[in-house]
């Protein structure tokens, strides 16, 4: 089958290791289906993995990809959650030590067809394309779960999202909109600050920024550039929800003063669960709102969307079609 893989590693030059090529069809083993790829999108998961972050070399060749939607082998339409977890756990899968994400142990989603447990298929409602569903299983999950489980946050309530040009941070804004919430933002970028109020930002501000208000919670995906600022935005007894460290994990200062004279809350989130993926299929289609796509392009075109983005030469999704 045509398919999208990864043939080697290289921290310099991640799209050398990049094949646009054939692979053999997968057989699903026992409770395991197969779907019939219809949208993809891509991720910085899958250009870390070009560099070899999170696979090994015995795990080469190895399908790109996380997301996708397509058709099951009923002809239904099907979001695909993308954290497998171990057949023996039960519960929250995110929790699970031995789960992992399509393309780490298992053959991802760019390609004819992919193979996942039954219980990973999400219906697709009519009213979402197959583009617009292939770019919720990684990015917006991930931002679901940080606002609403692990930030608990409910309509009325005030958040800041850092970082706003990032893939997550563009989910965290139109979600929390969706949801109800007031949204600040804050970018470097000027640019992106205008293009962060278009996608649902009530305000926004450069980074580090004073903000008017503090905030019941802050999302954060940029670590160390950012910290400082999120835990003095915060109001007494906020949550920092951090599931990302883009500018590197390393503090110089913590803030842990404020952190335990204010009684903040720090909490780490990691993409979502099968539920948490429906529920946020059920918000959009409920709200009409919809993932911000940068581009669509052909999946034979795949090498333009990775080069695209290791440029940094986006705002919102690349998909792949097949
Ligand atoms: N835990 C999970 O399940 C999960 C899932 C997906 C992603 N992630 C992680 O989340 C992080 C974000 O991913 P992403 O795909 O959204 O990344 P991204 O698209 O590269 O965005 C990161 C954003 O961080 C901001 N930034 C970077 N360096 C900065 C600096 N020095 N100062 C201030 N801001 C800076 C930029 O915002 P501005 O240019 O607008 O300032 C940039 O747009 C990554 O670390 C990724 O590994 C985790």
């Amino acid at each position: 089958m045509f398919a999208v893989y990864a043939e080697s590693f290289s921290s310099d030059d991640p799209l050398s290791g990049l094949v646009v090529g054939e692979r053999p069809d997968p057989t699903p083993p026992d409770g395991w289906t197969t779907v019939t790829v219809k949208a993809a999108s891509l991720n910085h998961h899958d250009l870390w993995s070009l560099r070899g972050v999170g696979l090994k070399d015995d795990a080469l060749p190895m399908i790109l990809g996380c997301d996708a939607a397509g058709l099951d082998e009923d002809g239904n339409e099907v979001v695909v959650h993308a954290v497998i977890s171990d057949p023996a756990w039960s519960g929250d899968e995110t929790l699970d030590p031995r789960r992992s994400l399509l393309s780490e142990r298992h053959q991802g989603t760019f390609a004819d067809q992919v193979v996942v447990p039954r219980g990973n298929l999400v219906p697709k409602p009519a009213s979402m394309s197959f583009a617009e569903a292939a770019c919720l299983p990684t990015a917006w999950l991930t931002a679901y779960r940080m606002l609403f489980t692990q930030g608990g946050l409910k309509p009325g309530d005030t958040v800041l999202v850092q970082g706003a040009g990032g893939g997550v941070a563009t989910a965290l804004i139109t979600l929390a909109r969706a949801g109800g919430l007031t949204v600040l933002a804050t970018s470097r970028d000027e640019a992106k600050r205008q293009r962060a109020l278009e996608i649902g930002a009530h305000q926004v501000f450069e980074s580090g920024a004073r903000l008017p208000v503090k905030v019941d919670a802050v999302m954060e995906t940029v670590g160390r550039a950012t910290w400082s600022h999120s835990i003095r935005s915060l109001r007494p007894g906020g949550k920092v929800v951090i599931s990302g460290t883009t500018s590197g994990p390393q503090l110089d200062d913590a803030e842990l003063t404020r952190i335990f004279f204010l009684q903040l809350q720090v909490i780490g989130s990691t993409m979502g669960t099968r539920a948490e993926l429906a529920s946020l299929v059920n918000l959009l289609d409920a709200t009409g709102t919809r993932p911000l796509v940068d581009r669509t392009l052909p999946m034979a075109d795949a090498r333009d969307g990775f080069a695209a983005m290791a440029a940094g030469d986006v705002f919102g999704k690349i998909v792949f079609e097949r």
